[in-house]
């Protein structure tokens, strides 16, 4: 008989960011399954309309329910915004990364002056502002669109000393950076992957915040407090679904991840479900 906790943990992108929140998995939560859907024909997600955002969601949630899964987690910033604290499914337990990442911001930051950059959708949104301010009134937040970001992420410009994206990096930071925040959200997939460069201009001294690590971590939390963790020894496996090349997937996860992808990938077609 199937037992829910053998299940795996569905999550998915706009394309391969969302593996920051599966490496996150695979190190707290070694046995678990995860099933991973990554957009890759569809994105970027960032600079399109809400409307067509929650369209792409709803159909990125419903192909990894034709999946044996326990919970999703939408590992993207700009859905995990345009949705704010709604769940895109009642039936099983779910997570975007605003709300994990605004908790972990509140946590961190000791002058009460956060700072968020994401895509334009993301900071369009004010989500981050809004869940921030509930969680902790009279926190100063100021968001910034960086959506060079992602085109520097993927053409692999990401390097420390990088002049491009130093350059890049510089023009959107400074302004955040002159309002004194003392801890950064990085509220979009990719970001984490500049973190070298964001560090060397915000200083040292500005906590940086990765949403998809603390979806991981608030998804071991959630699992936990409903017995949905599996209890099996060995190793859970990483199933990877794209819906673009096969290769360029693995290609960007090499860079993404300095190393190759842990699982198999396959393509599907998401517009004949
Ligand atoms: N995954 C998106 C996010 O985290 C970045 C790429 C895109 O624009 O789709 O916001």
């Amino acid at each position: 008989m199937d037992i829910l906790n053998d299940y795996a943990i569905g999550v998915f992108d706009s394309g391969v960011g969302g593996i920051t929140a599966v490496k996150e998995l695979n190190r707290i939560l070694p046995n678990e399954d995860i099933i991973y859907f990554g957009d890759t024909a569809r994105i970027p997600y960032g600079s399109r309309s809400k409307e067509t955002i929650l369209k792409y969601a709803a159909e990125d949630v419903a192909f990894l329910k034709t999946h044996k899964i326990k919970m999703i987690i939408a590992a993207c910033g700009t859905v995990s915004s345009i949705i704010g604290t709604k769940p895109l499914t009642d039936d099983m337990p779910f997570t975007g990364v605003l709300l994990p990442a605004a908790q972990a911001a509140c946590s961190a930051t000791k002058n009460g002056k956060i700072g968020v950059i994401g895509t334009q959708a993301t900071i369009k949104s004010g989500s981050y502002g809004k869940a921030i301010k509930t969680i902790r009134p009279n926190t100063f937040v100021v968001g910034k669109a960086c959506p060079l970001f992602v085109p520097l992420v993927e053409n692999g410009y990401t390097e420390l000393g990088n002049p491009v994206a130093t350059l890049v990096a510089e023009q959107y930071l400074k302004p955040v950076k002159a309002e004194g925040v003392d801890t950064l959200i990085l509220g979009c997939t990719h970001y984490p992957l500049l973190k070298d460069i964001i560090r060397d201009i915000m200083g040292e001294d500005v906590v940086l915040i990765s949403p998809g690590e603390e979806a991981a971590k608030f998804a071991n939390l959630c699992l936990m407090e409903q017995n949905l963790l599996n209890d099996r020894e060995d190793k859970g496996r990483n199933i990877f679904y794209v819906s673009d090349s096969v290769d360029m997937f693995e290609e960007n996860v090499k860079q993404f991840l300095g190393h190759e992808v842990h699982g198999d990938v396959f393509k599907v077609d998401i517009s004949s479900l």
